[in-house]
């Protein structure tokens, strides 16, 4: 049969996609590129936040309506697994539930629905880690490797730990193994992915072993990580990103808020000021990194003067970029029992302050990069303008300069000549 698979949400569930692909595949399917032409349609989901989830299901009701009439349509992922059976009132004509740890029985789970069997298969806690799945058998140049999953943090706002279970991961062998084929089928860069990625362990080695048994595949030119949860981000992994070369210099380091108190009822076990000491044993030990982050606004009981600590905390820092929130209460949590007392038009014009300001700092750190050089790892044609490439420094930013388009897979360095809230333009690359 033909499959379709629609992903939302984060790098974890574009994984995700990957392994329910690789299932299927083992099991004598293929791919469709579109919805309307597909036998069976997955949608693999976030429920991070509310409006997230929302747009999700009238995107499930709209895909039943092109698709084929005998198809089926199933959904996957987060919300799946937060809403289970609930789903099948929601959207008319859902044939099955696959929550985030039952991406084996999907083969089953397909025979069933499309003999018209509703499934809702939605158990966990099982500590499912795929870490045997097919594949991979094809590759882009740059790729996601999962090296855990779950989250024991509980931050009193987040879905997360409730969708994605306890923490565990993989071991060692099992991850260089995969980077391995990887790169064989053509990959250049992997960013090894987990929600919280530092509190890694396998048999007492750390994130920072893994960073070093990683960089042993030959062939394997940039490693990346994300999501580093500012108490797990050791000086053994500072160390390693700032001596290791294959270890790109950015930090994804989610602060969510610039006051001590708030940071407190969001249960982030750090202060500001701890924060701040940690951005600083960064920056001196890992020379030109980008520092990246999160922020929430509008958290139940974030007053003025707390929102202005985010702000003169973001000033302060000078985040290279940030994806930044409005609080949205999501139900089972901690947070959803407090009052969620921020009014709407109150979060909506702190986010717009918080965005001006993050703009206005990108444009300046990138203005401040003109005049040097950068490694890029060239991707392609520019997807705005063909007759120029399109890559990524070394700490993550978009690079675009005019070149021979040979140079697609290859590392090259590129003088920067002019910059943007949004790209680098370089010129002059040479192969490095
Ligand atoms: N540690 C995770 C974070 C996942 S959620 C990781 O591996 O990426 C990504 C971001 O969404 C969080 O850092 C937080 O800023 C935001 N977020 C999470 N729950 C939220 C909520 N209830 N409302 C608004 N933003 C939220
Ligand atoms: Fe959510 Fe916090 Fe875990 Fe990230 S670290 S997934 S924000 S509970
Ligand atoms: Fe969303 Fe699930 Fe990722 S809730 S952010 S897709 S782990």
């Amino acid at each position: 049969m033909k499959v379709y698979i629609e992903t939302y949400g984060c790098q974890m569930n574009e994984y995700d996609s990957r392994v329910i692909a690789s299932i299927l595949a083992n099991d004598g399917h293929g791919m469709a590129h579109d919805a309307r032409t597909a036998d069976v349609v997955v949608v693999n989901t976030c429920s991070v936040r509310e409006r997230a989830e929302a747009r999700v299901l009238g995107r499930l009701r709209h895909l039943r309506g092109l698709m084929k009439k005998e198809a089926v349509l199933g959904i996957a992922g987060c919300v799946a697994q937060r809403l289970g059976d609930r789903l099948l009132r929601e959207v008319p004509g859902l044939s099955f539930v696959v929550g985030t740890e039952q991406y084996w029985k999907l083969p089953d789970i397909i025979e069933s629905a499309s003999a018209g069997r509703i499934v809702v298969a939605v158990d966990a806690g099982t500590g499912e880690s795929y870490d045997d799945r097919p594949g991979p058998d094809e590759a882009s140049l740059c790729e996601f490797v999962s090296v855990m999953r779950g989250c024991n943090n509980h931050c009193s706002y987040c879905i997360v730990p409730y969708v994605r279970g306890r923490e565990r991961s993989r071991p060692t062998s099992s991850i260089v193994d995969e980077v391995a084929k990887l790169v064989g089928l053509g990959a250049r860069e992997v960013t090894l992915i987990g929600q919280s990625v530092n509190s890694f362990s396998d048999e007492g080695r750390g994130f920072a072993d893994l960073l070093d048994a990683v960089a042993g595949v030959a062939g394997l030119q940039r490693i990346r990580f994300a999501t580093s949860h500012p108490k797990d981000l050791s000086i053994e992994v500072i160390d390693a990103v700032g001596s290791i070369d294959k270890v790109c210099e950015h930090i994804h380091l989610p602060v969510q808020s610039g006051s001590t108190e708030v940071l407190g009822t969001m249960n982030r076990s750090y202060t500001r000021e701890q924060y701040v000491a940690l951005t600083q044993r960064i920056r001196e030990g890992i020379p030109g990194v980008a520092l990246t982050t999160d922020i929430i606004v509008g958290f139940p009981g974030e007053t003025d003067a707390q929102f202005h600590e985010t702000v003169s905390l973001m000033n302060e820092m000078r985040f290279d970029s940030a994806f930044m929130f409005r609080y949205s209460v999501r139900e089972g949590t901690r947070a959803a029992e407090l009052a969620d007392d921020v009014p709407e038009e109150v979060k909506v014009a702190r986010l717009q302050t918080i965005i001006c300001l993050q703009q206005r700092v990108t444009s300046e750190m990138n203005a401040g990069l003109v005049g040097s050089s950068a490694e890029v790892l060239v991707e392609g044609p520019s997807r705005k303008n063909e007759e120029l490439l399109f890559g990524r420094s070394r700490t993550g930013k978009v690079v675009v300069f005019p070149g021979d388009g040979g140079l697609a897979g290859r590392v090259v360095r590129v003088e920067i000549a002019s910059a943007s809230t949004w790209a680098l333009h370089g010129v002059n690359p040479v192969l490095s």
